[in-house]
């Protein structure tokens, strides 16, 4: 089999982090008798400086045919990052239906951890297409001392019912622990909204240990004691602040992958590191290339190829814990296409 990718590296480090996954890839995939073909799209913030647009008006269609999407990271200084944002990764994300974000986390062996003795595998389930990120709202009165912004939370039963149910059938496959992020004393309406409807979902999923817990609280929990949590699932905000923390507390923002996927597969998933484009660091092909890679396993299991899929996985772990190869974010001094090299050689 041959799969057709649609590849987006997007800015910065975006374009440094994608090859290497790409390369990962075809390493893996020789090995196992299949292959891709990859379409490769320059949609970026450079493309909307020259074209005024993040992609085409037709991007959406382009993308559709493909069986999954690899994704950089958009975001350039000079453009507002809510261009970047909603000009191509929300439009992907919704147009397609890819309501479920995966964010796993680790603490691999042999990298420091801010936290001593972290025992960290755990897995955020982020709504991806509804809650805090609505378009509704607006602003008045614009400088002003009357001036005000009011933006407003869209949770629906079939939105919240998906979720908490892709998230108990996942903490199925696990350890059997499930925490719902919630702030239901203070957010009166949508998060009790919330917390009913994971209630009952619960009830489908007798086997599953869960709890609910303010987000607030839950921070501070993830920070203090993250090896007794397993599957964390959060609203579209919860879910997007919980997994940089996690990530953080793993080692690095540089390490963590991420799946937006479409469980049905009436539209291609997307994957992509947590991280962003670092123009910090762009440009010097330092980047860690782990959470590009890492999320390239995640698309390999969604294709189908759980093996390869655990394979790049155990080999970004054997690297770390049996060689000093560690990118500049992880104490060391290797370039990215160093580390990359270590991964290929293994998988291949
Ligand atoms: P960022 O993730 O790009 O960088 C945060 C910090 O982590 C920086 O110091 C950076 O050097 C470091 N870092 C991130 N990834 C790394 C890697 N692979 N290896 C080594 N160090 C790494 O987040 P920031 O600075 O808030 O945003 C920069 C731009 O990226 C903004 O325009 C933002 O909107 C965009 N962004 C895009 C995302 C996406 O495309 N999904 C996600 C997050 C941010
Ligand atoms: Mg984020």
């Amino acid at each position: 089999t041959t799969h057709r990718l649609a590849v987006i590296p997007g800015d910065g480090i975006g374009t440094e982090v994608t090859p290497a996954a790409q390369s990962v890839l075809d390493a893996v995939a020789a090995r196992h008798g299949f292959g891709f073909d990859y379409r490769e799209f320059d949609w970026s913030c450079e493309r909307y400086r020259t074209e005024g647009a993040m992609m085409p008006a037709d991007g959406l269609d382009r993308l559709r045919d493909h069986d999954a999407i690899l994704l950089g990271a958009v975001g350039s200084p000079g453009v507002p990052d809510h261009v970047s944002l909603w000009g191509l990764l929300i439009p992907i994300r919704r147009t397609f239906r890819q309501y479920v974000n995966l964010r796993p986390v680790r603490c691999f062996d042999g990298v420091e951890s801010p936290l001593r003795n972290a025992d960290v595998d755990l897995v955020v389930v982020r709504e991806n297409i509804e809650g805090e990120y609505s378009q509704i709202g607006g602003r008045i009165n614009s400088g002003f001392p009357d001036e005000m912004a009011v933006q407003e939370t869209v949770f629906t039963r079939v939105g919240v019912s998906r979720i908490a149910d892709y998230a108990f059938r996942l903490a199925t496959t696990r350890r059997h622990r499930l925490t719902s992020a919630t702030k239901s004393n203070g957010i009166v309406h949508t998060l009790p909204f919330w917390d009913e409807v994971v209630a009952e979902r619960a009830q489908g999923f007798p086997d599953v240990d869960w709890d609910a817990e303010h987000i607030d609280a839950l921070c501070a929990k993830v920070v203090l004691d993250p090896g007794r949590f397993d599957v964390i699932v959060g609203s579209n905000l919860f879910g997007d602040i919980l997994s940089d923390l996690t990530a953080a507390v793993a080692g690095s923002i540089g390490i963590a992958p991420s799946a937006n996927l479409n469980p049905e597969r009436d539209f291609p998933s997307m994957f992509e590191p947590v991280h962003g484009s670092a123009p910090d660091i762009a440009g010097r092909g330092v980047a860690n290339p782990i959470g590009a890679i890492w999320s390239a396993a995640m698309l390999l299991d969604h294709l189908g190829h759980p093996e390869a899929a655990t394979e790049v996985v155990d080999a970004i772990a054997a690297v770390l814990s049996e060689t000093p190869l560690r990118t500049p974010d992880l104490g060391g001094t290797a370039t990215t296409s160093e580390f990359t090299a270590a991964i290929v050689k293994r998988v291949a």
